[in-house]
């Protein structure tokens, strides 16, 4: 089993609301095998812009219902058009919303993932906004739900796309930044990469992959090139990041 995260910063153009990168998708479906996959993605600029846009993290008002539908939408058309372009290279893909499945903080019923599992299909599920137990409406992490499918499948491998080649030492782009090789889970993340992400978005990320790498073996590779997500199925070297 493999499961692979596209990230939102690889299939879509971040800075530009709903910009669709559809030569990279159509690259990288080319290259996936057609079984034995489990499939997340990100949000990138379909998610995130709304979802700072209406504070959805920080809980249901009434001001913020349109935005969620609105959120809601975009991410079933980013989904829709995922699902398109793998079926077009005859990969079964199967989409899970996560708002139709989940419910924050109370339960998460992964279920429908074993039937689909043992049919052959190839679930393609997502980071999404979702109902909240205590907020009434929150967002759900694409990479916090890889943590959940890798500890209930036990994935051999388990990679995760970005725009960057893997893990650096320090923000990609800053001076001295290169990429860390082997990044081990039993190594802090806090005191040796200097994280700027106002977010917090690279913690809380190397934090969820040094988990997954309890139960699966984790990777990280830019997106954009995808003969290296053909050399991680291969056991070849390739270029990237390993977390064990
Ligand atoms: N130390 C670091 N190593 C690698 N990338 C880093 C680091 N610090 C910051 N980044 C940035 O993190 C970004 C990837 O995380 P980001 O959450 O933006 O993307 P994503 O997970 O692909 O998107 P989404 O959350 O929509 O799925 C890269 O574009 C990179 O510039
Ligand atoms: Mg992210």
């Amino acid at each position: 089993m493999l499961l692979i995260k596209f990230g939102g910063s690889v299939i879509s153009d971040k800075t530009t609301y709903k910009g669709f990168r559809e030569d990279v998708v159509r690259r990288i479906a080319k290259v996936l095998p057609k079984k034995d996959l489990i499939l997340v993605h990100g949000a990138g600029s379909f998610g995130h812009i709304l979802a700072e846009q209406y504070r959805i993290t920080g809980g249901f008002e009434e001001w913020k219902r349109i935005g969620f539908a609105k959120i809601e939408r975009d991410m079933l058309e980013l989904n829709t058009t995922l699902v398109n372009i793998l079926v077009e290279e005859e990969i079964p893909v199967v989409s899970v919303p996560p708002h139709a499945f989940m419910i924050m903080g109370e339960k998460q019923d992964l279920e429908v993932f074993d039937y689909l599992i043992n049919y052959g299909f190839v679930p393609m599920s997502y980071g999404d906004a979702v109902f909240d137990k205590n907020k009434g409406i929150n967002i759900y992490s694409g990479d916090l739900l890889m943590l959940e499918l890798a500890k209930r499948y036990r994935p051999e491998k388990t990679i995760f796309l970005t725009d960057v080649d893997g893990i650096y030492n320090k923000p990609p782009g800053e001076k001295g930044a290169r990429v860390i090789k082997k990044f081990s889970r039993n190594r802090n993340a806090r005191t040796e990469i200097s994280v700027t992400d106002v977010t917090g978005g690279m913690d809380l990320k190397i934090d969820v992959m040094k988990k997954i790498a309890e139960y699966s073996k984790v990777f990280v590779v830019n997106g954009f090139y995808p003969e290296r997500i053909v050399d991680v199925i291969n056991d070849r070297d390739f270029i990237g990041t390993v977390v064990e």
